[in-house]
């Protein structure tokens, strides 16, 4: 059976370029600052971002702990949008680790936070409420389908942020992605953060690793909570190789990605009973809802013959475009979508909801 795979870019497989630079990295103890390619990688992103300072981490999750860690005290609270994934993705470890509670808000349409509200949630005097020692956007944003903020519209929520002596964290998991999609450069999308985590291992296909960008400060700071948590590597060269490919060659190609999400969401559109908004797609994710009540099923129906995505329920089911998915590969998913979706109205298939995947 063919298989098209659009759950996640974090599906994505590694590049041949990457497997040869895995292969051939000179390598030295990171945990002691002598992995040379570990060192080229992380001098590589802080420039790319405009900072001072990176550190190479394990994961998106363990980039935006370490941030919070790094900047913000136990008993504090970090103001997020609700539909973000430190707030719902990250399985409450910035409560249970970093002692942080999350003061979630509701996303704006544009996916941003409403200024106002920002404003009005931050606490400094009141010693009854948790004390505001941080703010962080995500761009994009994933449960947001995919949108994109500008510079302008980061600025603003970063400025109340600095209004108020509180650091301002970017989790830009798929930072590129808005950047490509913009057509800006990275750095100057993060110009007003104090601190970024992007993703390596989503579409821009390296296997492992994200990368927290800062002040020399903070990212010393980083070090040491990194070391706490036990995720400071050694040999992890390897690791950086492929990043380093990520970022000279693959940055430009999430043009593709969104072209395709777009393909997708245009053939969606013309299928009876889908709800897409094709201009809301802006990146590689898109979010589509099926008029009636029996989603679920055919999001099984459909995953059983090969085409993944998941069926995130209220929020839709959600297909994410990446590195090793073909214009090819969308029409053929588009057609099995609007062949089960016709045999099934006809009555001529049923399925148990069991294989409906449902992660994020
Ligand atoms: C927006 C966003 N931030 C952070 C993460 C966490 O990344 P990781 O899975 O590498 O921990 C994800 C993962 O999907 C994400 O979508």
């Amino acid at each position: 059976m063919r298989i098209v795979d659009l759950r996640s870019d974090t599906k994505t497989m590694p590049s041949a370029q990457m497997r040869m630079a895995i292969a051939e990295a000179e390598l030295g103890d990171a945990d002691e600052g002598e992995d040379p390619t570990v060192n080229k990688l992380e001098a590589m992103a802080a420039q790319r971002l405009g900072k001072e300072a990176a550190i190479l981490v394990s994961s998106g999750t363990q980039g935006n702990m370490t941030a919070v860690l790094s900047q913000c005290a136990r008993g504090k609270s970090v103001i997020v949008g609700k539909n973000t994934h430190i707030n719902l993705g990250e399985a409450g470890g910035l409560a249970s680790i970093a002692g942080v509670s999350l003061h979630a808000l509701q996303n704006t349409s544009s996916g941003s936070l409403d200024a106002d509200e920002v404003t009005s949630s931050i606490n400094l005097t009141s010693k009854d409420w948790p004390e505001t020692g941080m703010i962080s956007l995500e761009n994009t944003q994933n449960l947001e389908g995919g949108l994109a903020l500008n510079q302008g519209q980061l600025k603003i929520i970063a400025d109340i942020a600095h209004d108020h002596d509180l650091p301002f964290h970017i989790d830009g998991a798929r930072l590129f992605n808005a950047a490509v999609h913009l057509g800006v450069s990275a750095d100057e999308l993060v110009l007003d953060a104090d601190t970024v985590t992007f993703c390596l291992s989503k579409g821009l296909a390296a296997p492992v690793g994200s990368v927290l960008c800062g002040t020399e400060e903070t990212i010393a700071e980083a070090r040491r909570w990194v070391k706490y948590l036990g995720g400071s590597m050694r040999q992890a060269g390897i690791i950086a190789a492929a990043g380093i490919v990520a970022l000279e060659s693959m940055v430009e190609r999430l043009a593709d990605d969104h072209e395709n999400a777009q393909r997708l969401a245009t053939g969606l559109q013309s299928i009876i009973g889908f709800k897409v908004d094709p201009e809301n797609v802006q990146t590689n994710i898109l979010f589509a809802h099926l008029e009636g009540n029996d989603g679920s099923q055919l999001a099984a129906a459909i995953n059983e013959r090969g085409i993944r995505f998941y069926d995130l329920g209220e929020l839709g089911w959600r297909f994410v475009t990446g590195y090793g998915i073909t214009s090819d590969d969308i029409d053929h998913a588009l057609d099995v979508v609007e062949t089960t979706v016709r045999e099934f109205r006809e009555g001529r298939i049923t399925v148990s909801v069991s294989n409906a995947p449902s992660r994020l």
